[in-house]
């Protein structure tokens, strides 16, 4: 349900061990692949949003690289309350004042649903990384998850770019 008019309070949320506990209890894994290279959540910095009563309704994991900034995931609690566009839009105008020029962002190949909101967020293609999540599984996890949305089987990664 969208709230209307109402934005969410956006807070840093500094405890990386927990935001990986939160992901693992999601998600069963919070590894983000980009680029090739595999992280997980305490790799970036993580902010919430927050309604008012302080309950979470989205998160997002981000870092500044120099110029690019990397939008690790947006994962929302509450779906459609707007949280993600909000986090979206703080993680947008951070990362510029950091100095970044472009924010990139990732998704797994069964993700179809992530490709629609990311371009609705103002992202374009940019890259298809063929079979790294399966090389990653190879040379790093064997267990991270085979079969993703759709029932489709998680390969590759997309990553796609804004200019900020
Ligand atoms: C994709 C995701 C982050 C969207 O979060 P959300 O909090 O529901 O999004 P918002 O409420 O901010 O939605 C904002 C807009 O995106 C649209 N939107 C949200 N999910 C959408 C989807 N799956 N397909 C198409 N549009 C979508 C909303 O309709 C809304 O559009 P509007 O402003 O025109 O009304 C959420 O579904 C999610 O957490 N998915 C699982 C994790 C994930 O896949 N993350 C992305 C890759 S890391």
């Amino acid at each position: 349900m969208r709230t209307i008019g109402i934005q969410p309070a956006i807070r840093p949320m500094p405890d990386k061990d927990a935001v990986h506990q939160l992901l693992l209890r999601r998600w069963n894994d919070d590894c983000i692949i980009f680029g090739g290279r595999a992280y997980d959540s305490r790799d970036f910095q993580a902010h919430g949003a927050y309604d008012g009563e302080g309950m979470l309704l989205a998160l997002a994991l981000w870092l500044v690289r120099g110029k690019v900034a990397l939008l690790g995931a947006v994962d929302s609690v509450v779906p459609g309350a707007g949280a993600s566009s909000a986090l979206i839009a703080f993680v947008r105008r951070e990362a510029r004042a950091q100095g970044a020029t472009r924010l990139r962002a990732v998704t797994t190949n069964d993700n179809a649903a992530a490709l629609v909101y990311y371009q609705k967020q103002g992202f374009r293609l940019d890259t298809l990384f063929v079979g790294s999540v399966d090389a990653f599984r190879g040379r790093d996890n064997p267990n991270f998850r085979r079969v993703g949305f759709n029932g489709l089987p998680v390969r590759d990664t997309l990553e796609l770019e804004m200019e900020l």
